[in-house]
């Protein structure tokens, strides 16, 4: 075998990719402030996010003088590591081992229970990521033999979680509560039994019927788990989260959710009963065998979600902004799906047809990207714009004539 065959399989494969317009490329793409970016040399308005206040483009600056109080209190007896702790220079850029080795830095505890109080759960664990705490946290709570009831349009760090888990999966229909009732009716009594679910489905930007899914669980002896990551910061008068926002709370079996979205930051967290806490300590496998998180990301998920609680105006505005601009795709004509938040597709259902609407909005200088199969179901791909607390309305119906142009263009509306 030469050197330029060894490779060939996957050659073929990408080619297949490519064949399907479902091949991915990376892009060079830097923040520019106020909902614009930088990608591949061109500025862009921003449509295609997950900073939903605008918190992760903005500078990150270390609270200093009056506003120091928002720095994490540290409960040492050792002055000079709470000094090292503090101060911005000292904050470690690396936490050295995993947590349950060297890597249990003060920030930790401290964040983690002034986190659980914000969320009203008795406490809240730290993960890597929002994929390391669905494969962490599924894969930990089931086994082979108990079952898991998911729905369709779950992230895909949810679908690995379960199949990491090895319990009898039942996908029911997207937020068809008939369809997981009589899922769960034929569900042997007694088994260990999860409903898992997106708060904010992350490509459709609709909400899950928490109540209903709450009042399901309870009926048929389940455990509830649900994903805030486009939820967290964003629902509920602080940002709780949508569980909260609708006085759910503890009914809630599980929360988790991610500091990569409307906090800006990185990580993610499972919040709960203690029990639950001390139990993915000693089994959660992506939270045992993983570097902790360098403090100085928690302590930044720290500054992030206390700007977020104390600037209640970077929620206002990104509904206001995700209303309107619904309403007004909408008006143009086009098809926005189930959307009910910021996230907003377009729906426009082959993958040639949404890739070349994305290519033209690029073109025009809007980011935004084209969702195909296999992250949405065939047939439905589409584009996703989702919105920011910082975007300007001027620069929005710039973009909405855009997009009408390049809708008429391709004959979508
Ligand atoms: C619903 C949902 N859960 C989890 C994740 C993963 O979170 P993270 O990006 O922090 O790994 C995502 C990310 O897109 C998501 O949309």
């Amino acid at each position: 075998m030469t050197t330029s065959d060894r490779w060939q399989w996957m050659r073929d494969e990408l080619e297949q990719l490519k064949r399907k317009a479902q091949y991915r490329t990376l892009h060079a793409t830097a923040m520019a402030g106020e909902g614009w970016i930088v990608k591949n040399g061109r500025s862009m308005l921003n449509l295609a996010s997950n900073d939903y206040l605008g918190l992760g483009q903005a500078p990150y600056e270390r609270p200093s003088g009056p506003d120091a109080e928002n720095d994490l209190p540290v409960s040492t007896s050792d002055s000079s590591c709470a000094a090292d702790i503090l101060h911005p220079s000292g904050l470690r850029a690396g936490s050295g081992a995993s947590r349950l080795i060297t890597g249990h830095d003060p920030v930790y505890a401290l964040f983690e229970q002034e986190f659980a109080a914000f969320k009203g759960t008795e406490g809240c664990l730290v993960f890597g990521s929002g994929y390391m705490a669905n494969i962490g946290i599924i894969s930990s709570i089931l086994q082979r033999g108990d079952e898991v009831f998911s729905d369709r349009l779950n992230h895909a760090s949810i679908v690995d979680g379960i199949i990491l888990s090895r319990a009898e999966i039942h996908r029911y229909r997207h937020k068809d509560l008939d369809h997981l009732e009589s899922l769960l009716k034929k569900s042997e009594p007694g088994k260990k039994k999860l409903i898992v679910t997106d708060a904010v489905f992350s490509m459709d930007g609709d909400l899950a019927p928490l109540a209903e899914l709450v009042e399901l669980k309870e009926r048929y002896g389940a455990m509830l788990m649900v994903d805030e990551a486009h939820s967290g910061g964003v629902y509920g008068q602080l940002g709780e989260g949508l569980v909260h926002a609708l006085g759910l709370g503890v009914r809630v079996d599980i929360q988790m959710g991610t500091f990569s979205k409307a906090y800006g930051v990185y990580g993610a967290y499972a919040a709960g009963d203690s029990i639950l806490i001390e139990y993915l300590i000693n089994k959660a496998r992506s939270f045992i065998f993983t570097t902790a998180l360098p403090p100085m990301v928690v302590q930044a998920v720290h500054d992030h979600w206390q700007r977020s609680v104390r600037e209640g105006w970077r929620r206002e505005q990104l509904h206001e902004k995700s209303a309107w601009f619904r309403e007004r795709l909408k008006a143009l004509g086009f098809d926005t799906g189930l959307s009910e938040s910021q996230i907003i597709p377009l729906m426009i259902g082959g993958n040639r047809e949404a890739v070349a609407f994305a290519e033209k909005l690029q073109e025009a200088g809007i980011a935004a990207v084209a969702i195909r199969p296999p992250t949405v179901p065939e047939g439905e791909a589409r584009i996703r714009f989702s919105l920011m607390a910082t975007h300007t309305y001027s620069d929005l119906e710039q973009a909405l004539g855009t997009i009408e142009a390049i809708g008429k263009d391709l004959s979508i509306v």
